[in-house]
C-alpha cells in the first residue's frame, strides 16, 4: 500500500513539473492569453477576470499596470477611473468630464478601493457579468491567480504585464520609466515569478530600461495598428530584439510571421475576439493570441 502512495505521489509531481516545463519552454503550448483577464465576460483587470481566464484554459494572463500615489502597482487600463465603467463612492457614475481628475497616480491605494468598476458592466462588452469589483494590487492578483490555478489542478499561469506609460504624461499620470519598472520588478521578484512573466509596452523607454537593468526578464514590444514603421525600423529604435513582438492583429501576414521567426521572436497579436480570425492567425503560424473572450480558446 505504502508503495502505491509513493508511486502515485511521484506521478503527480512529475505531471505538475512536466506540464509546467512544457509551458515554460513553450514547446507544446499555444500561448492563449486572456486580455485584461477575460474582459468580454468579467470586469477587466480584476481577480475574478483572472479566475475566469484560468478556468477557460488561458496559458497567460494579460493585464495593465499603473502606479498609485503611495507607490503601489495597481491593475488598470487607464491611469484614472474610466467613465464607462466606474461608480463613485456615493453611488453616482463618473462622467467623461471628470474621469481624468480621478488620477490614480495622485490617489492612495486605500482611496482607489472606494470606486467600483464592475457593477455597471461595460457597454462595449454586453456579455460581461455585472458584479461589485475593484482595481486590485498586482501583488494580490498574482497571489490569488497562482492559488486558484493550484486549487483547480491547472498549470501555474504566465503573466503578461503592460506598463501603461507614455512620454507625454511622465510625472502626471505615472512615474518615469525607471521608477515605474523598478516598482513593477520589485513585485515580480517578491512573488518569484521572473520565469513566468513578460513585460509588454508601447512605451519603448520602459522596455529599454528593463533590458538594460533586468536583462533576465522577458520583454514584449507592442505595436499599434497605425504604426507604419517597418519591423527593422521598430527594432532599431528599440535597440535590441525582444522576446516577443505583439502587434495589432490586422498587421499580421505571412511575411511578418517569417520575419519574426528569423529574428527568434515570438509573435503574439492582440486583441482577437472572433473565432474565424483566431483560426486564420493560427494557420499563419503565430505563437499565441490575446483575446477578451477566453471562451473562444480551442485545444489543440
Ligand atoms: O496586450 C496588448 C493589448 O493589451 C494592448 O492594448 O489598449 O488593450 O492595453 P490595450
Ligand atoms: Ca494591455
Amino acid at each position: 500500500m505504502k508503495n502505491i502512495f509513493i508511486i502515485s505521489g511521484m506521478v503527480f509531481l512529475y505531471g505538475c513539473t512536466s506540464s509546467k516545463m512544457n509551458q515554460q519552454n513553450n514547446l507544446t503550448a499555444f500561448d492563449w492569453q486572456g486580455h485584461r483577464g477575460a474582459r468580454g465576460l468579467v470586469p477587466e483587470n480584476t481577480i475574478p477576470a483572472m479566475y475566469k481566464a484560468i478556468d477557460l484554459g488561458a496559458v497567460t494572463l494579460e493585464m495593465d499596470a499603473v502606479i498609485t500615489a503611495d507607490k503601489q502597482v495597481l491593475l488598470s487600463h487607464e491611469p484614472f477611473f474610466n467613465h464607462e465603467i466606474t461608480t463613485k463612492p456615493d453611488g453616482t457614475i463618473v462622467t467623461k468630464e471628470e474621469e481624468k481628475q480621478l488620477n490614480i497616480y495622485t490617489m492612495h491605494y486605500a482611496a482607489t478601493q472606494r470606486y467600483d468598476i464592475g457593477l455597471r458592466g461595460n457597454p462595449r462588452f454586453p456579455q460581461q457579468q455585472k458584479m461589485a469589483a475593484y482595481k486590485p494590487l498586482l501583488l494580490d492578483v498574482i497571489e490569488a491567480a497562482d492559488q486558484y490555478a493550484l486549487s483547480k489542478n491547472k498549470p501555474l499561469p504566465f503573466y503578461n504585464i503592460e506598463t501603461k506609460s507614455q512620454p507625454a504624461t511622465d510625472n502626471k499620470y505615472h512615474p518615469s520609466p525607471k521608477a515605474f519598472v523598478d516598482l513593477l520588478v520589485a513585485v515580480i521578484k517578491h512573488k518569484k515569478i521572473e520565469d513566468r512573466v513578460t513585460i509588454q509596452s508601447f512605451d519603448i523607454r520602459t522596455l529599454q530600461y528593463l533590458h538594460q537593468q533586468y536583462p533576465s526578464i522577458s520583454t514584449v514590444l507592442l505595436i499599434e495598428d497605425y504604426n507604419k514603421k517597418s519591423l527593422t525600423e521598430q527594432l532599431q529604435e528599440l535597440g535590441f530584439t525582444p522576446t516577443a513582438y505583439s502587434p495589432h492583429h490586422s498587421l499580421v501576414n505571412e511575411e511578418l510571421v517569417n520575419a519574426c521567426k528569423l529574428k527568434g521572436m515570438k509573435l503574439v497579436p492582440w486583441t482577437v475576439n472572433d473565432l474565424a480570425t483566431m483560426k486564420k492567425l493560427r494557420a499563419l503560424g503565430v505563437d499565441g493570441i490575446i483575446s477578451d473572450y477566453p471562451n473562444l480558446f480551442y485545444f489543440p
